[in-house]
């Protein structure tokens, strides 16, 4: 097995080559002033190629994969996995109107055209229960960073309450309360476009607890400013946020210290300055789990 990074991964590709005691070598991206990519691949070793970026920002980067991918065939790779922290455009999992794409079985179906097995972590599956549903015909592995999160945020002496933004984050916060012994609820969102949500909190209270949201991703980051203001506003002595994937696109940052929100925790799936635990063993284990299983190698 090879483990093949990129340069915007790298930190994070070189911690899962060492977790797999393999080297790890980088596809090099070369890119032309109109904006096209030129991939130029690492000498292959193997005939397992273990290809690691998140795909966050995901255009440009697809389009790189599907280079890398196709090229490490033709030079002989039997064996494609893709490891992805992040998932890309799994949240559009529905068309809401007449001709409305639905990202995420097309990129789905994209990805498994190219790969054989794909590791990621907490991708946002919503009106699915399994990733499979959304990237057919590929052996796909999902994996989690909220028992780190979790144990991050049990290690801490204070007295802390957890909360759900919305229906969707229940998955993740109900896994973290129940594993780490910390009291939580979910409160219900609207949305009414990109920057602008409501949020709507449950009857159970606080009191003058440490409140922390937790939630798979942050993007425009207005969804836990809503609740952090609204958090406040019912007696919180302090809001934290705890996310799996800090996208924290545009303002988002300064959105939420607007809102209130003291500080973030985040997993290393996206590289920013909120990372407080690193994935590289849990998907260390994960990519032994899919060497177990059968596919060519
Ligand atoms: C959706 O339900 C997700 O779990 C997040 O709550 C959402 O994507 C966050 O988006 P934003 O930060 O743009 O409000």
């Amino acid at each position: 097995m090879q483990i093949v990074g990129f340069h915007d991964y790298a930190p994070q590709g070189r911690r899962l080559a060492t977790a797999l005691n393999a080297e790890y070598t980088e596809v090099r991206v070369h890119y032309f002033p109109d904006g096209e990519s030129k991939v130029t691949l690492p000498p292959l070793t193997s005939p397992h190629l273990v290809l690691v970026r998140t795909l966050d920002r995901p255009n440009d980067k697809l389009i790189e994969l599907m280079l890398a991918a196709r090229t490490a065939r033709r030079l002989g790779v039997a064996r494609l996995t893709l490891v992805a922290p992040y998932l890309c455009y799994m949240r559009q999992d529905s068309a809401f109107e007449d001709g409305e794409a639905v990202s995420q079985t097309i990129v789905g179906e994209f990805l498994a055209a190219y790969f054989d097995d794909i590791v990621t972590v907490d991708p946002h599956l919503h009106r699915i229960d399994h990733l499979e549903q959304a990237i057919p015909q590929c052996a796909s592995l999902t994996l989690t960073a909220t028992d780190l999160l979790g144990a991050y945020l049990e290690a801490r002496a204070d007295d802390l309450f957890l909360l759900g933004p919305d229906a969707e984050s229940e998955q993740w916060v109900e896994r973290v309360a129940r594993n780490h012994n910390l009291p939580h609820a979910i409160a219900q969102k609207e949305r009414f476009g990109d920057h602008e949500v409501r949020i709507t909190l449950p009857e159970q209270g606080w009191g003058e607890r440490t409140v922390v949201l937790v939630d798979d991703v942050a993007s425009t980051g207005r969804t836990l400013a809503q609740a952090a203001e609204a958090v406040l506003a019912r007696g919180a002595a302090r809001v934290e946020a705890a996310v799996v994937h800090p996208l924290l696109a545009g303002d988002a940052e300064a959105a939420l210290k607007l809102a209130g929100v003291s500080a973030i925790f985040s997993s290393d799936s996206i590289t920013h300055g909120s990372n407080v635990v690193r994935l590289a063993e849990v998907l260390a284990d994960g990519v032994r789990e899919l060497l177990k299983s059968s596919r060519p190698a």
